[in-house]
């Protein structure tokens, strides 16, 4: 049987939240907690996909759909699939689910496609693609509205001119999920997203993004995205992390309430448009994220801590906490390093920082969240097995 499966990681806010809407750092890190995505090649004939079973309805499942315009061509010969997720990243909490599906899909595509290289085949060197998405190359735009049939990948001139073809784990390249992820997610949420979460997900670890370059981070990339309010630009960077960070454990306080990311980005807007002097607390959180970056670089956990808390104070003004959220905040405060509200607020998640995640997640399970416990830093996007590979060769040209 033709199958491929590849998992992603779900993401977790350690600072920055809202400001980072405004060009201020934000740091986020991949948690322990995946999704699992495997293709399956459905029996000759059958033209129809299916999802956990059912009848894929694109317009339920728009990252689904989005990936297939770029990567799976019906017209170019790409067959029917059916697809399977799992996972223990809880959906609409700000834990980064559907970036984490987008990307493990695009690896999963990506292995089971193959990439067919041009001449000199080097499969670490996008400018030897044929075909593909990187932010390294500019004569392909995984951004466009792509019409079925059209293959958007596909190199111009002699780049184009598929030589050799690999498929599997050679074929996946990070930085590609990472874009494709992006470009999806942007897509289903009407053209507004920032690369948080895909590039998280895609590259594991502890990103940082950022209106500007930021010293002494690894810088991977620009990324570009004209939204509904203009072109908006990020910088992304990696940061390391320290090896003494095992014993430093992330709780994760689901409270349950649900509350749109959009509401909650909206609310700030307008309490800086009401009163322009606001933006200072903005500023605010930019620095308190700054110092969180430079203690995450010593390795100074308990700085790290304090930080996240004075965080969460700065949130707590701006709105966007709850009453369920401070709740647990407070809870998880005594046996923590820090706690703070992570992602939009209003609801969703609460993270702590903490050496006795045992005691940590009992405190705030009692004051009514459910809990996730993850170490800090966790691998991105990979495959995690696979066979009859490729499950079809697109044309070489
Ligand atoms: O709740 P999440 O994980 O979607 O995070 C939203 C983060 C915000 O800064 C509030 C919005 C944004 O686009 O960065």
């Amino acid at each position: 049987m033709a199958k491929v499966e590849a998992s992603a990681p779900g993401k977790c806010i350690l600072f920055g939240e809202h400001a980072v809407v405004f060009g201020q750092p934000a740091v986020a890190v991949a948690i322990e907690q995946r999704i699992t995505v495997s293709l399956e090649l459905l029996e000759e004939g059958t033209d129809e996909w299916r999802i956990d079973g059912m009848k894929l309805i694109p317009s339920k499942h728009p990252h689904v759909q989005a990936l297939r315009s770029r990567l799976w061509q019906k017209k170019a010969g790409a067959p029917a699939l059916s697809i399977h997720i799992n996972g223990d990243i809880p959906p609409a909490s700000g834990l980064g689910s559907s970036a984490a599906l987008s990307v493990a899909a695009s690896a999963c595509l990506r292995a089971a496609r193959g990439r067919w290289l041009s001449e000199g085949g080097e499969a670490t060197e996008t400018k030897h693609w044929a075909e593909g998405f990187s932010s390294q190359l500019t004569d392909t735009d995984v951004y466009s509205d792509v019409i079925e049939g059209k293959d958007p990948a596909r190199r111009a001139g002699n780049n184009g001119q598929g030589d050799l073809h690999i498929w599997g784990n050679q074929a996946i390249d990070v930085d590609e999920c990472a874009l494709l992820g992006h470009a999806v997610e942007a897509i289903a949420q009407g053209g507004r997203a920032s690369p948080m979460d895909s590039s998280v997900c895609a590259h594991g670890g502890i990103v940082l993004l950022s209106n500007e370059v930021v010293k002494e981070t690894d810088w991977a990339y620009t990324r570009t995205l004209n939204t509904p309010e203009g072109d908006r630009t990020w910088q992304v960077h990696t940061i390391p992390v320290m090896a003494d960070e095992q014993d430093v454990y992330l709780v994760i306080g689901n409270s349950g309430v649900h509350a749109p990311t959009s509401i909650q980005v909206a609310k700030v807007a307008a309490a800086m448009t009401e009163n322009p002097q606001r933006m200072r607390e903005i500023e605010t959180i930019g620095l308190i994220a700054r110092r969180g970056v430079e203690a995450l670089l010593k390795g100074d956990f308990e700085a790290v801590g304090r930080a996240m808390s004075e965080n969460h104070l700065m949130l707590r003004g701006l709105g966007v906490s709850c009453f369920e959220l401070d709740n647990l905040v407070r809870a998880a405060a005594p046996s923590s390093l820090g706690a703070k509200l992570t992602g939009a607020g209003g609801g969703g998640c609460m993270v702590a920082l903490t050496r006795n995640p045992k005691q940590t997640s009992e405190a705030i399970e009692l004051a009514g969240g459910r809990t996730l416990i993850s170490k800090i830093g966790n691998a991105g996007v990979r495959i995690e097995g696979h066979e009859g590979l490729p499950f079809w060769k697109p044309s070489s040209k």
